[in-house]
């Protein structure tokens, strides 16, 4: 069930909490020449017609290069103590390999600066998707030498600003990366190569593990280093054992085939099984498995809403719910057997129900899952279709509700023993939404996409008021 609306407790956080907003380079940056930044795959695959809603791409975005000083100064203003933002491969290392580009990195480092100036804690990203094209033209994730140009390039930006940068994730939602990217093909780089994509998914754990221990070397030992799932809570329809043999595979396809390597040092014997007619896993080689089960220090999950899964012949079969966009060839490879149905319920903008269940769910998951290693939200929100009124005024009283059940399911999991040291909203601002476009809006702030001028929403005023006073606000004192 959803949380009520307005419970009768006030519900307060601890107060170290961590009350931030997200975003990724290529979603809000633009400025895609400049500074020598070359081409990442989103430029690619956003020019390629056809891949994005009216052909939309991050050229200019929302141009948070030339007004970062802004943003972050309306971020203080709100009140949050902490932003999560990634950094583009490519402004920092043009080409995948060899040298960095100093103008990139003073970028990122006036950034730090000035979010450390005005007591907002940054959480950096190395990895939001943006491959740099050269590296994807010498053959991209599927490539076991992708692995190695991304430590190397963590390595860059770890001696570059490990002095003032805390906290660390390595890759933000691998499960993208590998199967949006290289099975779906709705994510760029657009392949359609099922096989592809598991290998992808191996070299992205191998990254990680890699830039784990690239990072420890590069930076101050009080650094955190961790990564961001989007592990999915995949529910079946039933209790049919065919059913829960779906939602198994599933949980393989989109949790074990990352958090077993990561956290438990090998991939799950059912997952192996589920793909055999598709890999033979032969590129995960000796020592691979232990490269990646590096200690971390912290957990980011990324949730937005549950999966609903049956076996494929069950009568209930319903449209897919992939995520960020369809297509005609599925995400998960060796799962042909199973499908799957619409959550009931409210739905946001983006046709994804809402369910704040389904993240204490997930909390309490990798409280067990992973015993003692602290947890961050690393991303929640929802897309509405929010609209100023004749005052300029935006108010988005379905986000605000939306933000207070979820936040309040966090509160629960950290009173059920889940140690949750934040929260990062998706997202500070509308932005670029992948193949979407800029048609979703996720953010607690308005852009208007013409003169890009900001305006903060009722939800993000809400949203201040919890971070400044540590506790949730009624759902109606922002309206
Ligand atoms: C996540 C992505 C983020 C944004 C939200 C809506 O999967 O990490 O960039 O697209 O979804």
């Amino acid at each position: 069930m959803p949380e009520p609306a307005t419970p009768a407790t006030p519900v307060t956080f601890p107060p170290a909490f961590l009350w931030g907003a997200a975003t990724s380079a290529y979603q809000i940056e633009g400025a895609v020449r400049e500074g020598g930044r070359t081409p990442s795959i989103w430029d690619t695959f956003s020019h390629t017609p056809g891949k994005t809603a009216g052909g939309e791409h991050g050229d200019i975005a929302v141009d948070h290069y030339h007004r970062y000083r802004d943003d972050v100064a309306m971020m203080a203003d709100l009140g949050l103590n902490a932003y999560r933002f990634s950094i583009s491969w490519s402004r920092v290392q043009p080409t995948g390999r060899g040298p960095a580009v100093q103008v990139g990195l003073d970028f990122y480092r006036r950034l730090v600066d000035e979010l450390l100036d005005k007591g907002i804690k940054p959480a950096v990203t190395l990895y939001h998707w943006d491959l740099p094209q050269e590296l994807e033209d010498a053959g991209g994730w599927p490539e076991r030498d992708t692995a190695y140009r991304f430590a190397e390039y963590a390595q860059i930006v770890g001696e570059a600003l490990g002095d003032r940068v805390e906290q660390w994730i390595t890759l933000n939602e691998p499960w993208c990366s590998a199967f949006l990217g290289y099975a779906s093909g709705v994510h760029a780089p657009g392949r359609t190569d099922p096989a592809a994509s598991l290998k992808a998914a191996h070299h992205l754990n191998l990254a990680h593990g890699l830039a784990t221990s690239a990072l420890r070397a590069a930076m101050p030992a009080r650094n955190s280093v961790a990564l961001s799932l989007n592990s999915s809570v995949v529910r079946p329809v039933s209790q049919d054992p065919a059913d829960l043999a779906a939602a198994r595979k599933i949980d393989d396809l989109a949790n074990g085939v990352f958090h077993g390597p990561i956290l438990h040092g090998a991939y799950p014997e059912s997952l192996f099984a589920a793909t055999e007619l598709i890999t033979d896993w032969s590129y995960v080689e000796d020592g691979d498995l232990r490269a990646i089960n590096q200690p971390l220090d912290a957990l980011g999950l990324n949730y937005y809403t549950p999966a609903l899964v049956s076996a494929a012949d069950n009568d209930l079969s319903g449209p897919r719910a992939d995520g960020h966009g369809s297509s005609e060839f599925s995400p998960w490879p060796g799962a042909d057997d199973v499908a799957f149905h619409q959550t009931p319920g409210e739905r946001t903008e983006m046709g994804w129900s809402i369910d704040p269940t389904g993240l204490h769910e997930l909390i309490m998951r990798y409280t067990r899952e992973a015993p003692g290693l602290p947890l961050y939200i690393t991303e929640n929100g929802a897309a509405y279709d929010d609209k100023p009124d004749p005052d300029g005024r935006v108010h988005d009283p379905e986000r605000i509700s939306y933000l207070h059940g979820h936040l309040a399911a966090v509160r629960r999991a950290v009173s059920d023993g889940a140690d949750v040291r934040g929260y990062y909203l998706w997202s500070l601002m509308d932005n670029f939404e992948w193949a979407y476009g800029y048609e979703k809006r996720f953010g607690a702030v308005y852009v208007d996409y013409t003169t890009l001028e900001r305006t903060p929403k009722s939800s993000a005023l809400w949203y201040g008021q919890a971070a400044r006073t540590g506790t949730l606000p009624p759902v109606a004192v922002a309206e």
